[in-house]
């Protein structure tokens, strides 16, 4: 059944050829292909929807014709085509960016992709010099110059939504110092901190990731053009011209490393899927504190939904799609790491794939960032149900450090305090309600200053070592966050 479903594919074919060849007379050119010379049969049309990438690829339409722009410039220097042609492209290439802007640009069936449209309705619009564009360029690395264009102006976007995410949170994190509640190692209540510790905890793992995009940009930022289709360029393109022209940091050293490689696209999908696992965590700890049981937090109507059936929900739906996007995009990053993996040297087909996982990175994160910062800038917090969670109990460790100030080794002091906890669960107290004399039973140590660790503020105070808790150690963290934003916003 597999040979004659195929067997029947390629009468198909075997038919259109003998069509074409024996009633239309040979045709070398078919339709308006690029690449039509060597060709005689019509393509499927289901193959051309296949190998078709036009509908998403348009996306690339600014970078494409601005890497044509340049590269016709770079033609004339080396006297490939007259000042005339040049300028007879570059007009019709400001026509077709107009057309793209205006939305009426017209895409006609057999545009494969960005490169190919753009291209026919040059020829359409300036005639025979548009044959000139492509001496000596290739798709391949054409396609990869579009792409590296467009993810760098996507970055810097993407950059400035970020840091605007982190000022947000630092702002925040300033107007609410004094906000104390409990922090959590395994989900249990853990210490006492600051709000804006916890806050702060998330931004600077933000500015890492911030800095890792930065990192990734400028591996993004070289020029492929001028590599051809694997072997170099025979013409006397200047490269460096090049590079000028559209500004980017570096030209590449190798043309098939150049053509053939997409490291940058799987750079920047892993850094996505990063980010968005940080984002992942930050959003899940809100959901926990938005529900009815903690009430520490409660989000806008305008980042919340309803329920159809039940009238009292109110869904933090942000949240839980903040939440969820870090799991699309790292199949993104996973799959196309599948589809680069084993791939023969230079451009094969298969890179066509990079596009549509850039493109939807992309669009997750930039929405995910967006709303984050919408989420964060209008969430209120309930400052009384904070402190009133706190509980004696997250003392303990400070009840041990009492007695290693009064010289009691840590492991010690580790247990005794641990006795305390277990005489007054077994009293049925808490914890700072043992007396004197009760807490005098676990170590002698103990006197009537021990009232000093049942504060609660005093306690945060004491982590005043950079990267603490103490008020003087979060607000270090606040100054030296806003001048790590003064410097990466330039
Ligand atoms: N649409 C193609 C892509 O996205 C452009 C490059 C085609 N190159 C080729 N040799 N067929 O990868």
């Amino acid at each position: 059944m597999r040979c004659l479903s195929s067997l029947h594919v390629y009468k198909r074919l075997f038919v259109s050829m003998w069509l074409d060849t024996n009633c239309k007379g040979i045709n070398y050119l078919k339709g308006n292909k690029l690449w039509g010379g060597r060709f005689v049969g019509d393509t499927d049309p289901i193959m051309e929807k296949f190998n078709a990438s036009i509908s998403y690829d348009q996306r690339m339409w600014d970078a494409d014709i601005r890497g044509s722009k340049a590269y016709v410039k770079a033609l004339e220097k080396a006297k490939l085509v007259t000042k005339e042609e040049m300028n007879a492209i570059l007009q019709g290439m400001d026509q077709i960016k107009d057309e793209w802007s205006k939305g009426v640009f017209a895409i006609r069936p057999g545009d494969e992709d960005i490169h190919t449209a753009n291209e026919r309705r040059l020829k359409e619009l300036i005639g025979e010099p548009a044959g000139k564009l492509h001496t000596g360029r290739s798709r391949n690395d054409q396609v990869v110059t579009d792409m590296r264009l467009w993810l760098r102006d996507a970055i810097t976007t993407l950059k400035g939504n970020a840091l605007q995410l982190i000022s947000t949170m630092v702002d925040r994190a300033a107007v609410e110092i004094d906000v104390l509640f409990p922090g959590y190692t395994h989900m249990q209540r853990a210490q006492p901190i600051r709000w804006s510790h916890w806050i702060l905890s998330h931004v600077v793992t933000l500015s890492r990731d911030v800095e890792r995009l930065e990192e990734t940009s400028k591996r993004v930022n070289v020029l492929p053009l001028g590599s051809g289709a694997i072997a170099g360029t025979p013409f006397d393109i200047d490269r460096e011209f090049l590079r000028q022209e559209l500004a980017f940091d570096d030209i590449s050293i190798n043309s098939m490393d150049a053509t053939g490689q997409r490291d940058f696209v799987a750079e920047f999908l892993f850094w996505a899927s990063l980010c968005l696992t940080h984002l992942s965590k930050m959003a899940e700890d809100l959901l926990l504190y938005s529900t009815k049981e903690f009430s520490f937090v409660s989000l806008s109507d305008a980042y919340s939904t309803g329920s159809s059936l039940m009238p009292q929900k109110k869904n933090a739906d942000s949240l839980e799609l903040i939440r969820s996007k870090a799991g699309r995009v790292f199949g993104r990053c996973a799959g196309f790491l599948m589809t680069m993996k084993g791939l023969p040297s230079t451009y094969n087909k298969d890179l066509q794939e990079d596009k549509e996982a850039m493109f939807d990175c992309y669009d997750t994160i930039q929405a995910v960032l967006q709303v984050t910062t919408g989420v964060l800038s209008t969430l209120k917090i309930n400052q009384s149900v904070m402190e009133a969670a706190l509980s004696p109990d997250m003392l303990a460790t400070d009840l041990a450090y009492f007695l290693v100030r009064k010289g009691m080794p840590f492991r010690e002091a580790h247990s005794a305090s641990g006795k305390a906890v277990f005489l007054a669960e077994t009293k049925n107290v808490p914890l700072n309600q043992l007396t004197v004399q009760e807490l005098g039973t676990v170590s002698p140590l103990f006197d009537s200053d021990v009232s000093s660790v049942w504060d609660y503020r005093r306690s945060v105070e004491q982590y005043s070592a950079p990267g603490g808790t103490a008020k003087s150690s979060v607000t270090a963290q606040i100054e030296h966050l806003r001048a790590w934003l003064q410097k990466h916003s330039q």
